[in-house]
C-alpha cells in the first residue's frame, strides 16, 4: 500500500527582520548573512503568536471538514513547547475542531523530531489504511540578542497530512537512522535558549551527513544519480549547501550535478526569507522545491537529510505522485512579503518579550498581528487560544 503525504501547509509569524537592519545594529556586513549564510530575513513572532498557533494555523490552510472527520492522530513535533507536560497537539486538535476520538502527542529531538512523527504517522496508517494522520513541525528559533546564533532564528510551522494512496508523495520505505550523545547545541529546562557549540554542531551536523550517507548507500546500492533533488535541515542554507558539496563525488555526472545544485537552489527560497525553523526547516525545503521547481515530474524520488542536534539524524526518500502540482500552491512568496517589517528596536521589544504574571498566574497582552489564531491570555496559569473572526 502506498503511504506518504497527502497535504502540505505552512504558517509563520506576520513580522520580518530584514538583515540588512541586523547587520547595520551589530556592526557586520551584509554579505556575511546574504553570502555567508545564505540569509536575508527572519521570521519573528510577537507574545501572542507562539507554536500552537503557527501549528494550527499551517493545519487549517490545508483540512477540510472532511479530512477533520477522519484524522485520528495528531503529532506536534517541537523543541520550543510550551507546557512541561501538556502536549500541544492537544490544543491544536481543539482550535482545529478534529473527531475527538483521536489521539494527541508531542514529540521532541532538538530538529529531528518531525521525522521521527512521519514515521510514526506511517506505521499508523500502514494499520489502519482509512486514517489520516496530522503531522505538524513547528518552532521558534531564538538564540539571544547579540549571541552568534542570533542572524539563525526564525519562526514557523510546516503541516503535513499523512494518509494511504497521497496525492503529493509516498514514503519509499528506506530510512537510515544515526545517533550519538554529543553537546553542539541544547537548551537545559530553565533556559529560555539554547546554550551552542556553534562551529562544533557545524562539523557534526556535515559528519553526521556524510556517515548516514554512507549508510544508507551501502544498505540500498543507491547513489546520488538515483534522486532529483536531495532536501536538508536547514538551520542556515549556507551549510547545507557544504553539505552537498561534500557528499558529491569529485567524478559525479555533470548533468546530475547541475539538476541536484539548481533544485538545491530551489529549495532554500522560503529559508532564506524565514529563517531556522527547527523541527520545520528540512520541510519547508521541501515545500520551497515542490511549489517552485518546473522541471520536477511524477515519480522523481527526493532524498531528505534530517538533521537535530544532541544528535539524530536521518536520510530517507520520498517518490513523486502523479498530480502532485495541484495539491500545491503557487503565490508563498506574496505572502511573506506581507510581513510587517521591524526595526532593530522593534524587534528587540517583540521577541523577547515576556508575559508578565500576576500572583494569580494570569497576564494580558497588547494586540498584535497574528495567523488565524492568537494566544489571548493567561488565566491561573492556562493558555487561552482564540480562533480570529476573519478566518
Ligand atoms: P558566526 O560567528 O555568525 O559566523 O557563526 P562566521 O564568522 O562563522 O561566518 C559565517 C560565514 O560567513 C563564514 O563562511 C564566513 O567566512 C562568512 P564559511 O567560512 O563557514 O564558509 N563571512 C562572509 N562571507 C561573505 N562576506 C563577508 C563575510 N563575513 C563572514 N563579509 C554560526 C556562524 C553557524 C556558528 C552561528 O550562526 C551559530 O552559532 N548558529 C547557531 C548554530 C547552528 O545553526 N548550527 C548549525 C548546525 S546544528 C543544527 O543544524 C541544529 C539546529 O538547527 C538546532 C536543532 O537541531 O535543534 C541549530
Amino acid at each position: 500500500m502506498a503511504i506518504g503525504i497527502d497535504k502540505i501547509g505552512f504558517a509563520t509569524s506576520q513580522y520580518v527582520l530584514n538583515l540588512e537592519e541586523l547587520a547595520q545594529a551589530r556592526g557586520q556586513k551584509i554579505e556575511k548573512y546574504k553570502t555567508g549564510l545564505m540569509l536575508d530575513a527572519l521570521s519573528i513572532t510577537p507574545i501572542t503568536e507562539d507554536i500552537v498557533t503557527m501549528a494550527a494555523s499551517a493545519a487549517q490552510d490545508i483540512l477540510t471538514d472532511e479530512d477533520k472527520t477522519s484524522i485520528d492522530m495528531v503529532i506536534v513535533a517541537t523543541e520550543s513547547g510550551i507546557d512541561q507536560s501538556k502536549a500541544a497537539s492537544v490544543y491544536v486538535h481543539h482550535l482545529l475542531g478534529i473527531q475527538p476520538f483521536a489521539r494527541s502527542l508531542e514529540m521532541k529531538e532538538a530538529c529531528y523530531a518531525g521525522t521521527a512523527g512521519l514515521h510514526y504517522a506511517k506505521l499508523h496508517v500502514e494499520k489502519n489504511p482509512d486514517s489520516k494522520v496530522l503531522v505538524i513541525a513547528s518552532d521558534i528559533a531564538k538564540y539571544g540578542i547579540a549571541s552568534a546564533g542570533e542572524s539563525t532564528q526564525g519562526a514557523g510551522a510546516v503541516a503535513m497530512l499523512v494518509t494511504s494512496n497521497p496525492r503529493i508523495a509516498t514514503f519509499s520505505d528506506d530510512n537510515v537512522a544515526q545517533t550519538r550523545d554529543i553537546y553542539d547545541f541544547w537548551r537545559p529546562i530553565y533556559s529560555t535558549i539554547p546554550f551552542v557549540d556553534g562551529i562544533y554542531s557545524t562539523k557534526q551536523y556535515l559528519d553526521s551527513l556524510e556517515t548516514t550517507w554512507a549508510e544508507y548507500q551501502k544498505r540500498h546500492q543507491s547513489n546520488l544519480a538515483d534522486f532529483a533533488a536531495f532536501c536538508f535541515h536547514l538551520p542556515y542554507p549556507k551549510l547545507a549547501l557544504k553539505g552537498l558539496k561534500k557528499i558529491m563525488p569529485k567524478d559525479l555526472d555533470e548533468q546530475v550535478k547541475n539538476r541536484l545544485t539548481d533544485n538545491f537552489d530551489i529549495s532554500i527560497l522560503y529559508s532564506r526569507k524565514v529563517g531556522n525553523i527547527y523541527t520545520g526547516s528540512l520541510y519547508l525545503g521541501l515545500l520551497s522545491l515542490l511549489e517552485n521547481s518546473q522541471t520536477l515530474k511524477a515519480n522523481d524520488n527526493i532524498c531528505l537529510f534530517s538533521y537535530g542536534s544532541g544528535a539524530v539524524s536521518e536520510i530517507f526518500s520520498l517518490q513523486l505522485v502523479d498530480g502532485f502540482r495541484k495539491m500545491l500552491r503557487n503565490n508563498r512568496m506574496a505572502d511573506l512579503e506581507k510581513r510587517q517589517a521591524l526595526t532593530i528596536g522593534e524587534y528587540e521589544k517583540l521577541f523577547y518579550e515576556e508575559a508578565d504574571l500576576t500572583e494569580e498566574g494570569n497576564a494580558k497582552f497588547d494586540t498584535y498581528n497574528t495567523g488565524g489564531f492568537a494566544l489571548e491570555h493567561i488565566q491561573n496559569h492556562q493558555r487561552i487560544y482564540m480562533r480570529k473572526q476573519h478566518d
